[in-house]
């Protein structure tokens, strides 16, 4: 019988994951709650043949080296940011993702965002718990009303679409995006409008952003965009932290240049809990838990697992970053 293929995966994921995982390959799961080193990874993977790695674990040229076997690294997320695709490629390492599944999840946490940075709720609940709600205000904690307002999606991708569903569904709000290509079905189903960035700034209430992270994003979220913002616009990112300048966004949110923001991530992650960003009551920032529910979790651990075993038995991948790399992949 031939042996199993050996597997690393760099941290505890769902069981469902992990079962899959285990009745197809020899599998070494690092135990602790924060990631292995860079220099771990590249040890543990000498003799491997599939990797699982998360956002946080940097798979690059040079990891890649140290594992002349590896066939595949499944990251457990849709984004692969940490990943060197073009390396992987050139080495014949499929690369999977998991797409689809966490897109209503992230969706929803945008809209918790949206509502509580709007509301002001993080700021009113602090306050009456810490003995400063004294009477019932006609002025007090007074935020944004969201029904029949605009909201702006930058990059009309699943996700941004999910959240532009909501808007128009759930509280008949306005949708201009932005995108490289055009969503016909926003446009037909939501009634969406596709214009240039400077008139989605200026012509939104609530902006989200839902754009990859790429050479031309990053920091793309910097003064001048902000400047360009309603002065009661709310701000949300639930895609990825380096997209936004943050100490543009601290300034902003400080001098009354926009109201309010909501950020499920940051540059970096964890943020420093000293960050300047915490001292704003205006900005409502969680430890990027957009995908965190249990069937979403346990979905995106079916299709991680399907991608590892896949990859590392030289089988198809459920979801292939890279579909390039047929015809060179390592068998
Ligand atoms: C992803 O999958 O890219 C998300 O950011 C994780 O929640």
């Amino acid at each position: 019988m031939a042996a199993k293929p050996r597997v690393f995966v760099t941290r505890r994921i769902p069981e469902i994951g992990l079962k899959i995982i285990a009745a197809a390959c020899e599998m070494e799961v690092w135990p602790d709650q924060l990631p292995p080193s860079y220099e771990i990874i590249r040890s543990k993977i000498k003799g491997c043949d599939g990797l699982v790695s998360l956002l946080t674990d940097r798979i690059d040229g040079p990891l890649l080296d140290a594992a002349p076997k590896l066939k595949v690294v499944s990251n457990f997320a849709v984004g692969f940011n940490n990943v060197d695709i073009p390396a992987a490629t050139e080495r014949g390492v499929a690369v999977g993702n998991t797409p689809g599944v966490l897109t209503d999840a992230t969706a929803d946490m945008a809209m918790v965002l949206l509502l509580a940075a709007s509301r002001r709720l993080v700021e009113s609940v602090e306050d009456a718990k810490g003995g400063r709600w004294k009477t019932w205000e006609p002025v007090g904690w007074l935020g944004q009303d969201l029904a029949k307002r605009t909201v702006g999606i930058v990059g009309m991708g699943r996700i941004g679409f999910a959240v532009a569903k909501r808007c128009r569904l759930g509280w008949d709000m306005n949708v201009l995006y932005t995108d490289l290509y055009q969503s016909k079905p926003a446009e037909t189903e939501l009634g969406a409008k596709k214009v240039d960035l400077e008139t989605l700034l200026k012509e939104s209430d609530f902006i989200s952003v839902h754009t990859d992270l790429n050479p031309e994003t990053r920091g793309m979220f910097n003064t001048d965009l902000f400047r360009q913002m309603k002065k009661t616009a709310v701000f949300l990112n639930t895609a990825r932290g380096p997209l936004v300048d943050q100490t543009a966004l601290a300034a902003a949110l400080r001098d009354g240049i926009i109201f309010a923001a909501g950020l499920d991530v940051t540059d970096p992650e964890p943020l420093p809990s000293d960050h300047e960003l915490y001292q704003l009551p205006n900005c409502i920032i969680a430890p990027h838990i957009a995908s965190a529910t249990v069937q979403t979790r346990d979905e995106m651990a079916r299709i991680c697992a399907e991608n590892l075993v896949g990859g590392a038995t030289g089988g198809k991948l459920t979801a292939l970053v890279n579909p390039e790399v047929e015809g060179k992949r390592r068998r």
